[in-house]
């Protein structure tokens, strides 16, 4: 088995998965990247796979490939898994940094791709190989990223280690984030962002599954300079952004763009009303945060039918504590709610709620 996650994350996955509390020994670290044996043969397309909210990525691993010469190394691959029943093969690299650490973000790499097009070329048949588009890459250089098909849930996986060692894997996708080549999913970046809060909205609206209706009313706690606000201004949202920091004037002067410079406790509750889905990324303790929001979403007039909450983690141990914050925002009736550190997240963890089941008749 492989688990593929921030570097942070490695000592506490390590401790969730492994003996005594898990299944598993370590077998190989690196950075952001185990792999773990158990007793127990694990099935190529096996559906019981590691779950944690620090998991970016995992699969079964069936071994390593090591060289110098990657078509060497590629037909090899082929040749192993020939008798392999797979549909999909996703090529990626694990992190070589921590995400936005000089301007690195965890997702397509130049190596990953160029892996990718000569593996499908010496593929000779449909099935698609897919990478990331690397970020330095062009329009002209856009290949078949494909959207996510639920029927091909069959992956082959190439997971470059070092430019010299890859690891090959299968897995059975079964979240979303399994049909995304390393757990990070693909969406447009413009030339311009105004922060790193762009990609991680992108990136939590996508694994939560969550669509913007057209003019929908969204509030978000802790907006400013305005990343966030400048994706989900992008998507067609109504906007206000509560931050008693300045916006930035590009977000300031979008006509569909309202700013409350004030502290989010200082503002009347009932003023949230309008609402139907709230975003917090305000950098405070993870409780602030939970009682902030529960402040809000329990006052009578509020009807939000989402919830995007970032929670920063003073310290990685703070991760023990996801499964509290998690039963706290179901008490305040959403039926689905989970939590993942995204690809784009730093020390912090992504909860989404939804289909608030006292609300739901209106939504
Ligand atoms: C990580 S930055 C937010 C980035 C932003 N989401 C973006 O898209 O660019 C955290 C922000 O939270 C704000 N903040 C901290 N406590 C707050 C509170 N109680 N109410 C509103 N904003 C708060 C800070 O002023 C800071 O601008």
């Amino acid at each position: 088995m492989y688990v593929a996650c921030q570097q942070g994350a490695v000592a506490g996955l390590k401790t969730a998965l492994c003996e005594p509390n898990g299944p598993f020994r370590l077998a190989y670290s690196a950075r952001g990247l185990l792999t773990l044996k158990t007793q127990l043969s694990v099935p190529h397309w096996s559906r019981a796979l590691p779950e944690h909210p620090l998991i970016r990525s995992r699969g079964v691993v069936l071994g390593k490939v090591e060289g110098t010469e990657s078509a060497r190394m590629l037909a090899q691959i082929l040749e192993s898994t020939k008798s392999l029943d797979w549909q999909v093969c996703h090529v990626w690299q694990r992190d070589m940094a921590d995400p936005g650490w000089n301007g690195f973000e965890p997702g397509g790499t130049p190596l990953a791709w160029l892996v990718a097009e000569q593996f499908r070329s010496l593929v000779q048949d449909a099935r698609p190989v897919i990478a990331n588009r690397p970020s330095f890459d062009s329009e002209a250089h856009r290949v078949d990223t494909q959207a996510l098909d639920p029927k091909l849930d069959r992956i082959l996986e190439i997971i470059i280690d070092e430019p010299n060692r890859w690891w090959i894997a299968t897995k059975r996708a079964q979240q979303n984030y399994d049909f995304w080549p390393g757990g990070i999913p693909e969406f447009p970046i413009p030339e311009l962002v105004l922060s790193r809060a762009y990609m991680k909205i992108a990136e939590a609206f996508a694994w939560g599954n969550l669509q913007i209706r057209p003019g929908e009313k969204i509030v978000e706690i802790g907006s400013s300079p305005g990343g966030a606000c400048q994706w989900l201004l992008d998507q067609g949202a109504s906007v206000t952004g509560i931050d008693p920091a300045e916006m930035d004037p590009r977000i300031v002067k979008h006509p569909n763009f309202t700013h409350w410079q004030s502290r989010s406790l200082q503002l009347k509750r009932k003023l949230f009303r309008p609402f139907r889905i709230l975003v917090c990324d305000a950098n405070v303790a993870p409780k602030y945060t939970l009682d902030t929001v529960e402040g809000i979403v329990a006052y009578p007039t509020t009807n939000l039918r989402a919830l995007v909450l970032t929670i920063k983690l003073p310290e990685w141990q703070t991760s023990n504590s996801i499964p509290e914050f998690l039963e706290r925002v179901r008490s305040w009736g959403y039926a689905d709610v989970a939590a993942r550190q995204l690809g784009h997240n730093r020390r912090e963890v992504c909860v989404i709620a939804k289909n608030r089941l006292a609300v739901a008749a209106s939504d």
